[in-house]
């Protein structure tokens, strides 16, 4: 098999750049020499404008669960477009939309739909801020939770490879305590400060931190999470952006067996589609406007595309649970057991990370288990597997402060192709 060229996407890049700052429209898109284009997609596969079909780990950064272009969501969809696409006035839709989340989301009593998950992590704090009637938040080092001011403080994914300040008001997040994440001794003595003591208002944490790389909450961590909140008036908030239907169809919710306050979802929600919500403890959600005195509004939230796409998932999931989340964890499973094998042969300095449909390999052998484990781990060998994937038609996400993400329709083809080029692209990372 040849390697894939790039060749139609650097004369595009030439193009953007002159139009997009960096030449794109959100930073971890960009790597060097320049990203590729992609002109369409359809279950695990990328076609590029170059004429090369990709294997896609990254899937709109976990977004595409049931694959690209899943035909049942998109004949719903259509059908929606020949009715109308934005009303900006209240659809049966979303009552059923909100109705399937109470059914599944443990922590759903009430829900609120938005657009994004920046906009559905930052509103939550919001909420939690009124509630609560304090001012300070605690983040976790490494964790994401969108592009705004007060939660960029050491946050991962493209926030991760350097430390974007400039524009943020220093005031703006001073009331930020960005603590290290599996640390709850930590935690616990940060909380019991005099100076914090009554002025907590929420900890917000992605249960699985997926974007610093992947890191699993260790054993009785998210408990403790949920116990030290509980005993001090904290609002917990579980940012299921990425493992919300993802990790199991109620997410970590579900699959930890922990309720937290409230927990905020998008990604795997709309299969793609720009859709996103919060869900959670009825008395906080009642104090979003209209109803309570913290405003959130938005134009395009509970657009009926969106809603439309997130409810055939949900019915889809539902349906198929029992098969779903057993399969792609079993196939995660397969290609992470398979990375390992070449790694022992290889004896290389590797760790690989991985949970339900989600994985991450870095260069090292110590176990990962924060934000300080990850940052020393070797970036230029992550850069040359990364590369060598490419060219050999695998993508993953182009930074070691990323997840790797299986889809349902990722098929045994697929796997094998994938781990003959994890073997070949090992064998090319030798400053290990
Ligand atoms: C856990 C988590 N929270 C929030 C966000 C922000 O979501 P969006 O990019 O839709 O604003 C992301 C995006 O990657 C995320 O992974």
């Amino acid at each position: 098999m040849t390697d894939s060229t790039f060749d139609k996407s650097r004369n595009l890049f030439e193009r953007a750049v002159k139009l997009f700052p960096g030449g794109v429209n959100s930073p971890v898109r960009y790597f060097q020499p320049h990203p590729f284009f992609v002109e369409s997609a359809n279950g695990s596969k990328l076609f590029t404008n170059d004429g090369n079909v990709l294997i896609d780990y990254c899937l709109g950064y976990g977004s595409v669960f049931l694959g690209h272009g899943n035909q049942e969501i998109g004949s719903e969809v259509k059908h929606q477009i020949e009715k109308g696409n934005l009303f900006c006035i209240p659809t049966e839709k979303e009552i059923e939309l909100a109705e399937v989340c109470t059914e599944i989301i443990p922590c759903a009593e009430m829900v609120r739909i938005m657009n994004t998950g920046a906009e559905a992590t930052m509103h939550s704090i919001r909420l939690a801020r009124a509630f609560t009637k304090k001012t300070k938040i605690i983040k976790f080092e490494g964790g994401y939770h969108g592009a705004y001011d007060y939660v960029l403080n050491k946050a991962g994914s493209g926030a991760a490879v350097q430390q974007y300040a400039d524009g943020i008001l220093s005031e703006s997040s001073a009331k930020t305590i960005t603590m290290p994440f599996n640390n709850f001794e930590a935690l616990e003595s940060t909380i019991k400060k005099d100076e914090n003591q009554n002025d907590i208002a929420c900890i917000i944490v992605e249960p699985v931190l997926a974007n610093t790389g992947l890191i699993l909450p260790e054993k009785e961590y998210l408990n403790d999470l949920r116990n030290i909140t509980k005993e001090n008036n904290i609002v917990l908030i579980f940012d299921e952006v990425i493992t919300g239907f993802r990790l199991a169809l109620g997410g970590a919710g579900e699959f930890f067996g922990i309720k937290p306050d409230l927990a905020t979802f998008a990604k795997t929600l709309g299969n793609g589609f720009p859709i996103s919500l919060i869900a959670g403890n009825k008395e906080i959600m009642s104090g979003f406007a209209p109803s309570g005195s913290v405003y959130q509004a938005s134009t395009f939230a509970g657009n009926p595309i969106s809603v439309t796409a997130a409810l055939k998932t949900l019915d889809i999931l539902t349906n198929k649970k029992n098969t779903i989340y057993p399969n792609v964890a079993r196939t995660c499973d397969k290609m992470v057991k398979a990375i390992r094998d070449i790694v022992e042969g290889k004896k290389l300095n590797v760790t690989v990370n991985s949970i339900g449909s989600m994985y991450q390999l870095f260069f090292t052998k110590n176990p990962v288990r924060d934000y300080a484990s990850v940052k020393t781990t070797d970036g230029k060998s992550f850069d040359r597997l990364f590369r060598t994937l490419l060219s050999k038609g695998i993508f993953i996400p182009p930074s070691p402060f990323e997840t790797c993400f299986v889809s349902t329709v990722h098929n045994e083809e697929d796997l094998e192709k994938t781990i003959d080029a994890y073997e070949f692209a090992l064998s090319k990372v030798t400053n290990i």
